[in-house]
């Protein structure tokens, strides 16, 4: 799994108030935050093929939840982290994702044809041109976070931990060698200690990554930065678990269901290898170990709790 560093940092107390939380309004203000950011670095590139930046485009806006980047802000927040220098890493971690959510339709993977409602990248561009789609994302989310500028506001080695930690989670130790763990278990029978590798490996490592980068580039180590980076992989894990669980039931909340893979291959997923019943003892399981993890910051991780919370409620509570 993927380690904290302990180093020593100062906290100041930014941080929104549990009894103060309004979720909703939390939500939309970092999305409408994010998306500003994501359009002025993918809003044109003045070279280039145009169906490209069309394709792109399709991938990020208008996107989805933005649990990714709203995470990069929160936890960055919770160590007094000012949103214009989280910005950058909160759109590169959103831009990982869109990518890898480009990828994961095609044929070649989950052969899906739609994504968020809409036909998939594939379905509209094409397989090439999908391809590069995804391609074009992951590396710009790396040059977005290797701007020179970006050195006036932080230091360079901040910046080359916060490219480690990216490139680690999109790699072969995470979501890339997830995304093979988890075609490797098409139609096998895998036990629950498989799954929930692949759901570390998937999706866990960019959810951890993008709390773990909001922290440090806010300056959190020690103990602090290991607790939130708990927080990190155990919601990730969780959120796999409630999208399966929302998968198998049909499509509420979030999930996808008829969106699932139409070829009907058999996915390492929990609810089909422990059943349903299990599948949401975990999910509390791993809730409560969020809220242990967030315990130490008191009333300061009101938005990290209540994102939390929100992904339980599609499942636990329904
Ligand atoms: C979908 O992630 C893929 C999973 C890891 C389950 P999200 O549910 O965060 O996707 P969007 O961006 O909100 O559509
Ligand atoms: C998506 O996992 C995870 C990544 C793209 C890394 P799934 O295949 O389970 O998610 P959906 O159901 O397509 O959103
Ligand atoms: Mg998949
Ligand atoms: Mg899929």
């Amino acid at each position: 799994m993927l380690h904290c560093q302990r180093t020593f940092s100062a906290v100041s107390m930014k941080a929104p108030t549990v009894s103060s939380f309004d979720l909703d309004a939390y939500l939309g203000k970092q999305s409408r935050l994010i998306d500003e950011a994501l359009k002025s670095h993918l809003g044109q590139f003045p070279a280039g093929s145009q169906t490209l930046f069309a394709a792109l485009h399709y991938g990020v806006f208008p996107g989805g939840k933005r649990i990714r980047p709203i995470l990069t802000l929160a936890a960055g927040e919770l160590f007094g982290g000012e949103p214009k220098i989280l910005l950058p890493f909160a759109c590169a971690v959103e831009m990982i994702h869109a990518y890898s959510l480009i990828h994961d339709d095609l044929p070649a993977l989950d052969n899906d044809d739609l994504r968020r409602g809409q036909p998939t990248a594939h379905r509209v561009f094409g397989e090439g041109m999908a391809l590069l789609a995804g391609d074009g994302l992951l590396t710009e989310a790396f040059r977005i976070i290797s701007a020179p500028e970006l050195l006036e506001q932080l230091s360079a080695a901040k910046l080359l931990n916060a490219l480690h930690q990216l490139s680690y989670a999109a790699g072969v130790c995470g979501l890339v060698g997830g995304q093979a763990f988890d075609l490797e278990a098409e139609n096998r029978t895998v036990d629950i200690a498989a799954v929930e590798l692949i759901h570390a490996r998937k999706t866990g490592a960019l959810m951890h990554a993008a709390v773990r980068l909001g922290a440090e580039i806010a300056g959190a180590g020690g103990e602090e930065l290991e607790s939130v980076c708990r927080y990190g992989e155990n919601f990730g894990s969780a959120f796999q678990i409630a999208d399966d669980i929302l998968d198998a039931q049909g499509g509420t909340g979030v999930g996808k269901g008829a969106e699932s893979g139409r070829n009907e291959k058999r996915k390492a997923t929990y609810p089909a290898v422990a059943g349903m019943g299990e599948s949401r003892a975990r999910l509390r399981e791993l809730l409560n170990r969020c809220d242990e993890a967030l315990a130490p910051f008191g009333a300061r991780a009101a938005g990290l709790k209540a994102i939390a919370a929100h992904v339980a409620g599609r499942t636990v509570y329904t």
